[in-house]
């Protein structure tokens, strides 16, 4: 058998976990195998709710109130995600709970003429222990780029506890070439780049293809499964198997109550990033419970 020889594009720095990096992914099947034969690929479930630009402050208070009175699975990590005029509410309203709240995205300077942007400390004060970094609206409509991507992982790693999920995903026209493979790949290689091999354990990735956010579209399993695949197969040329094992990685576009089951059956699907399902505490409940029948 022929092996493929390691691309290697970054230098030797020292303690980071790309110092030996394998950008094709050499021996990726062999090396999940003996990872879970080790135990080490049982990743929990993670299904986190993106509101987006939804809910005042009232209306955050009465989906939570209605949201944690309910009989939720405990296996499963939940996160809501709100507006940062929200923030304080959700916190304050899920304390107590094992429900979890995130922002929708942070500045990468830590102070400073940034007018409009919201720092690491002041999520810090509020409590969040979730902030989306490079969500797909935020690279369409407000110039994120993977650089910017990261940069905000760097300063979140840095200085908080807070978890960070980075959001990568192809429009409609790269996979119409075939590209979203190559495209993604990219993504994520620049936006993990300077990272350590903690930082990559600790966060989760969300591949959220834009042709199927907000659509109704959403990926087929096998498609979706595909591309978090392709997803584990970088952080594990990048920071290594035990790495590429642990990290958790959701899909997200159009996941509704009737779609769950399908895409958590996935190997490589970890969790659900949902916007639309989540803005009712019925129907999120039933995404958050896709276990129980
Ligand atoms: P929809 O579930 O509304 O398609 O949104 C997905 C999304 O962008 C979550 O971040």
């Amino acid at each position: 058998m022929q092996h493929e020889v390691p691309k290697t594009k970054w230098k030797s720095t020292g303690n980071q976990g790309w110092e030996k990096s394998n950008l094709n992914g050499a021996g990726y099947e062999e090396a999940m195998a003996s990872m879970k034969l080790m135990g080490l690929t049982e990743r929990k479930p993670v299904i986190a709710g993106n509101w987006k630009m939804n809910k005042t402050k009232a209306e955050t208070r009465e989906f939570v109130e209605a949201f944690k009175a309910m009989d939720l699975d405990e296996g499963v990590e939940k996160i809501l995600i709100a507006p940062y005029t929200d923030l304080d509410t959700l916190v304050e309203g899920l304390a107590g709970t094992d429900i979890g709240a995130g922002a929708e995205n942070v500045h990468y300077e830590g102070s400073g003429a940034f007018t409009g942007e919201v720092s690491l400390d002041m999520l810090k004060e509020i409590g969040v222990g979730y902030c989306v970094v490079g969500h797909s609206e935020r690279r369409q409509y407000f110039g994120e780029t993977n650089k910017t991507c990261a940069l905000k992982l760097k300063k979140i790693f840095a200085d908080s506890d807070i978890v960070p999920i980075l959001c990568v995903g192809e429009k409609l026209q790269v996979r119409e070439h075939g590209r979203e493979n190559e495209f993604v790949g990219e993504q994520v290689e620049e936006a993990l780049l300077g990272l350590t091999v903690e930082d990559v354990r600790k966060m989760i990735i969300a591949y959220e293809p834009i042709w199927a956010i907000g659509t109704g579209e959403t990926a087929t399993d096998e498609q979706a499964e595909d591309m978090c695949a392709v997803i584990r197969k970088k952080v594990y040329g990048m920071f290594g198997a035990e790495t590429a094992a642990v990290v958790r990685i959701q899909y997200g576009g159009s996941v509704k109550p009737e779609n769950i089951k399908g895409l958590m059956a996935q190997e490589d699907i970890d969790g659900a990033l949902v916007g639309g399902a989540s803005l009712e505490p019925a129907s999120f409940e039933k995404i958050v419970d896709y276990n129980r029948e």
